[in-house]
């Protein structure tokens, strides 16, 4: 795997690649990796010849009282991991090559409506962010596909949102979450938990089978959410929110309707953790 630091670097590798008629795959991350992010690697490699990631921790989508200094940095274990999973290049830009002109007042991706809701709602301009990263990585690696889990779904409907939107000549391809055996979803954010904590997490992803047991009892919307946010706070959460909403983000009128997905995000001590369901 081939380490780049600069965009011009990479672009003439994936120049090269494009023209003896290769696909390119994308990964973006943020790194400390785990099976999540290499399970992304791999469906990448399914879809294509050629596999990019990219490790940047973005500061746009951080809040002023969020953790991007503490946000974990493990890069060699990330190469390890990455060329283990057969990734075939690696960009790994400063904040300098990212956003040449400064992070203050640079030109910015907004996708409106649902960047208003659930984290948007709870993380002012984290979508902005994100969108604008994307977007910048999108034009420095040219892939043809990219991946992105459904562990951030509303991410991953933004993304989507903006890459139609904005005519990039990316396929979106959605990942499954993958999961700790204990059913708490890998998060580079769970290595903030101590023990106590780490067992306390797994109530979010119960809360999240009891949701989808009530609505397969025909609860409505609000009492399904009711039930998730109650197991939450008995367990000690503070709750972001729980949220039943249709694949599209808007609102159901009823329990019953096909394709409902549950949401939660909630914090336990300075963590916040995020999770999602299929409610069917
Ligand atoms: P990061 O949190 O590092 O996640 C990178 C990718 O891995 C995202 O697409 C995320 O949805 C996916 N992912 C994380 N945990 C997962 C899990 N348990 N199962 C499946 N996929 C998982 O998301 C970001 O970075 C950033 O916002 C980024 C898109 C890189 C922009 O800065």
């Amino acid at each position: 795997m081939n380490t780049f630091d600069t965009v011009a670097d990479l672009r003439a590798q994936v120049k090269q690649w494009r023209s003896d008629g290769l696909r390119v795959g994308f990964v973006p991350t943020m790194g400390n990796l785990h099976d999540g992010h290499f399970a992304l690697v791999d469906l990448a490699r399914q879809h294509a010849d050629r596999v990019v990631a990219s490790i940047f921790v973005n500061p746009t989508q951080f809040g002023p009282n969020e953790d991007y200094a503490l946000y974990p940095r493990t890069p060699d274990g990330d190469i390890t991991g990455l060329a283990g999973h057969g990734c075939d290049a690696l960009l790994l830009p400063s904040v300098a090559e990212m956003y040449p002109f400064g992070t203050a007042g640079c030109v910015q991706m907004h996708v409106p409506g649902i960047t208003d809701i659930l984290c948007g709602r709870h993380r002012p301009g984290h979508f902005n962010g994100v969108a604008t990263v994307v977007a910048r990585l999108f034009n420095m690696v040219q892939p043809d596909v990219a991946v992105f889990g459904r562990k951030d779904y509303q991410q991953l409907q933004v993304v989507r949102y903006m890459a139609s939107e904005m005519a990039f000549a990316v396929e979106v391809i959605p990942a499954p979450t993958l999961r700790e055996p204990s059913g708490l979803a890998m998060s580079s954010r769970n290595r903030y938990l101590d023990a106590s904590e780490r067992t306390t997490a797994d109530t979010i992803y119960r809360a999240l089978q009891a949701m989808r047991d009530a609505r397969r009892q025909g609860d409505p919307p609000g009492r399904i959410e009711g039930v998730g946010e109650r197991m939450l706070l008995d367990a000690g959460f503070v709750v972001d929110y729980v949220e039943v909403l249709r694949a599209d983000l808007s609102r159901p009128r009823e329990g019953s309707e096909p394709g409902l997905i549950g949401f939660i995000a909630a914090r336990l001590g300075r963590t916040r953790l995020i999770d999602n369901l299929d409610l069917q």
